[in-house]
């Protein structure tokens, strides 16, 4: 065939096209991992966001659908900050590609500010249709980075810990700026979370930690470096399967995070509840104020230490299994 006849780059072959991400729970060292202590995190694989590409009519541009919001977006007129228009255009910019003709639809069944990672998610999962339909099949590598680079809209200062472990889908243990180690888990880890219901804005609590840090930084450091040494003994317990001492660890995590001022009563208050009906340890997840809690559980006393969440007013409680990958509504 000669050049004439090859069709203009607008005219994607791939008609439609899918990707999707998992959520994430962080299992020790949220905040504390913005000064350069590491973390230890999860993926959630039975939560995930979805997105999907179809082709469109020829001059649309790319429409963005965020379904569960309602909310819709015409490419070359959103503003330069919303997350999922950066996004579009990273993934775009990254591939050289021009903006194709089509409609993206966003689902997730990830609760939203909440620290399960909804936003990160749905990053993942745009950048990874979008790149579908145009023929590109992108890594890891690739989507983690371009996914930070959203993060940094949601959140002004991310770790990077959420697209990390959303893009690589495995558990990890994260040091901010380095790459990222992978988190060996002996033993199946049985978590229970929790949602309180309550919105938790990521970039509001880091600020906030941030601020109160400026006033009392000895404290905030020691806090910092005590939570940093809780990750790296979490990240042994997990190794061997020692539950016992992983639970005491997250009861510690949690006590330093109300000590940063990132806990509220309604989480104190499902933190509790846990532990009264039976779980060997539970702390707030992801940024805090709001969001949700998780509970170390045995598999045995998972189901009446969820009732017990419900009854301490847990709007959604789920299981998940570290180590299997697997989580249950
Ligand atoms: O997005 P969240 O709520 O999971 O919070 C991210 C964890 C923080 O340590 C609070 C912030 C960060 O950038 O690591």
């Amino acid at each position: 065939m000669s050049e004439n006849h090859l069709p203009p780059v607008t005219q994607y072959a791939i008609r439609s096209a899918h990707g999707d991400a998992p959520g994430k729970v962080i299992l020790c060292g949220e905040h504390s991992v913005v000064y350069g202590y590491p973390a230890l995190a999860a993926p959630v694989s039975a939560l995930r966001a979805r997105a999907v590409v179809e082709a469109g009519s020829p001059g649309m541009g790319l429409r963005l659908v965020a379904a569960d919001l309602g909310e819709t977006l015409i490419l070359r007129a959103a503003p330069a900050a919303h997350p999922l228009a950066a996004a579009a255009r990273l993934t775009l910019t990254a591939l050289a590609a021009p903006e194709p003709d089509a409609t993206l639809t966003l689902r997730s069944e990830l609760p939203i500010a909440a620290g399960l990672g909804s936003g990160a998610a749905t990053a993942v999962a745009l950048i990874r249709a979008l790149g579908a339909y145009l023929g590109r099949a992108l890594d890891a590598e690739t989507v983690n980075a371009l996914a930070y680079e959203v993060e940094k809209l949601h959140h002004g200062t991310p770790s990077g810990i959420d697209n990390t472990v959303i893009a690589w889908e495995c558990p990890v243990y994260f040091i901010k700026g380095r790459a990222p180690g992978l988190l060996t888990i002996g033993p199946p880890a049985t978590l229970l979370i929790a949602n309180s219901g309550i919105p938790g804005v990521t970039r509001v609590a880091v600020a906030g930690v941030r601020a109160r840090r400026e006033a009392a930084p000895a404290r905030y450091d020691a806090c910092f470096a005590r939570m940093g040494a809780l990750a790296e003994a979490a990240r042994r317990t997990l190794e061997i399967g020692d539950f016992a001492a992983l639970g005491a660890l997250f009861d510690e995590n949690h006590a330093l995070l109300q000590a940063i001022g990132v806990s509220l009563p309604e989480l104190d208050a499902l933190a509790t509840a846990a532990r009264a009906a039976g779980a060997l340890g539970a702390k707030l997840t992801g940024a805090g104020l709001g969001g949700n809690i998780i509970a170390l559980v045995t598999p045995a006393a998972a189901p009446t230490i969820a009732a017990a969440l419900q009854a301490a007013g847990a709007a959604q409680v789920w299981r998940t299994t570290l180590g299997e990958g697997k989580a249950e509504g």
